[in-house]
C-alpha cells in the first residue's frame, strides 16, 4: 500500500516536472541575427565562462607554438656580400689533426673535414672536438677506394659504414661527401644521394701531397684563391698544416672570410647535387 502511494507520487512529480519543461519560458538569451544591430543591454547580459576562455585561449597558444616555432634566423656570414672561401681537409682524422684544431681554434677559422670511416675509430675524441669546434664534417669513403669500379653493394657499404662511424663521434645527419680522388659517376651520384650526401669537390688544389713544403702549398693557395673557392688540402701532412697559419693570414689580408662548405652556399647543399665552389 505503502509502495504503490508512493509510486503514484512518484509519478505526479515527473508529470509535474515534464509539464513545467513543456512550458518553460524561452530561454533568456536567444540567437541574435548579426544582420541587425544587437540591442545594448543583450550583450551586456550574455553569460561568459571566463574560466573556460581563458583555458580555450592557453590550450590554442600552446598549440601554435608546437606547430608554428619561433623561427631563429642562422647567425653565419652573408656570402652574398662578403668574400667567402671554404677550407677543407681531407683524409683524417689522424693525430696530427689535433695541431691543425689548435691553429684554427687560436685563429677563430672554421674549416670542413672529409673523413675517411676506418680512421675513425681510435679518433673518436678529435671528431667530436671538430663538432664542439664548430667546424663542417663530411664523409670520405670508408677505405678510400674509388668509388667508380665498385659493385653496388660495396659502394653502398662505403658510404653507410663511414656514416654510421660518423653518427657514432657526434656528427649529426653527414649531408657532405668527398669521393676519393674525385671519382664520379652516374651511379655513384645516385648511391650518394640516396644516402642523403650531396659531392663537394674543389675549386682550388695545390697539390699539396706533391709539394711536401709549407711555403709552397701556401703560395699556390693564394695565387689561386678567389671569392667563393674551395680549397682542398691533406691534413695528413705535416706541411700542409704547416702552411695553414700562413694561408690564414694572407688570406685575411686580401679580405676572405673562412666559412664552412654549408655557409658557403648558405646551408641549403641539397642531396645529389655536386658543389665545385659558390657560384657568383
Ligand atoms: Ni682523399
Amino acid at each position: 500500500m505503502r509502495n504503490r502511494c508512493f509510486s503514484r507520487a512518484l509519478a505526479g512529480l515527473a508529470a509535474l516536472l515534464v509539464m513545467g519543461a513543456l512550458s518553460a519560458p524561452p530561454a533568456p538569451f536567444e540567437p541574435v541575427s548579426l544582420a541587425e544591430p544587437l540591442p545594448l543591454p543583450v550583450v551586456l547580459a550574455v553569460p561568459i565562462d571566463v574560466d573556460r576562455f581563458a583555458s580555450l585561449d592557453v590550450a590554442d597558444r600552446s598549440q601554435r607554438e608546437e606547430v608554428e616555432p619561433e623561427e631563429v634566423e642562422p647567425e653565419g656570414p652573408d656570402c652574398a656580400v662578403l668574400d667567402c672561401i671554404a677550407l677543407t681537409f681531407d683524409d683524417g682524422p689522424v693525430p696530427g689533426t689535433d695541431r691543425l684544431l689548435d691553429i684554427l681554434a687560436k685563429r677563430e677559422v672554421p674549416a670542413t673535414f672529409f673523413l675517411i670511416g676506418s680512421q675513425i675509430q681510435g679518433h673518436q675524441k678529435i671528431v667530436e672536438r671538430m663538432v664542439a669546434d664548430g667546424h663542417a664534417v663530411g664523409n670520405h669513403s670508408w677505405s678510400h677506394l674509388s668509388l667508380t669500379g665498385l659493385k653496388k653493394k660495396n659502394l653502398k657499404s662505403q658510404i653507410s659504414r663511414t656514416t654510421d662511424a660518423l653518427t657514432n663521434a657526434g656528427v649529426t645527419d653527414p649531408v657532405l661527401f668527398r669521393p676519393p680522388y674525385g671519382d664520379l659517376s652516374d651511379s655513384v651520384l645516385k648511391a650518394l644521394g640516396s644516402q642523403g650526401y650531396a659531392s663537394v669537390m674543389w675549386s682550388v688544389d695545390p697539390k699539396d701531397w706533391q709539394l711536401d713544403d709549407a711555403a709552397a702549398v701556401t703560395r699556390a693557395v693564394t695565387r689561386a684563391v678567389e671569392p667563393g673557392a674551395i680549397i682542398l688540402l691533406h691534413d695528413i701532412h705535416d706541411s700542409t698544416i704547416d702552411a695553414v697559419p700562413g694561408i690564414i693570414s694572407k688570406l685575411h689580408k686580401q679580405g676572405y672570410t673562412f666559412v664552412t662548405v654549408p655557409e658557403l652556399f648558405d646551408e641549403e647543399v641539397q642531396p645529389g647535387e655536386v658543389y665545385y665552389r659558390r657560384p657568383l
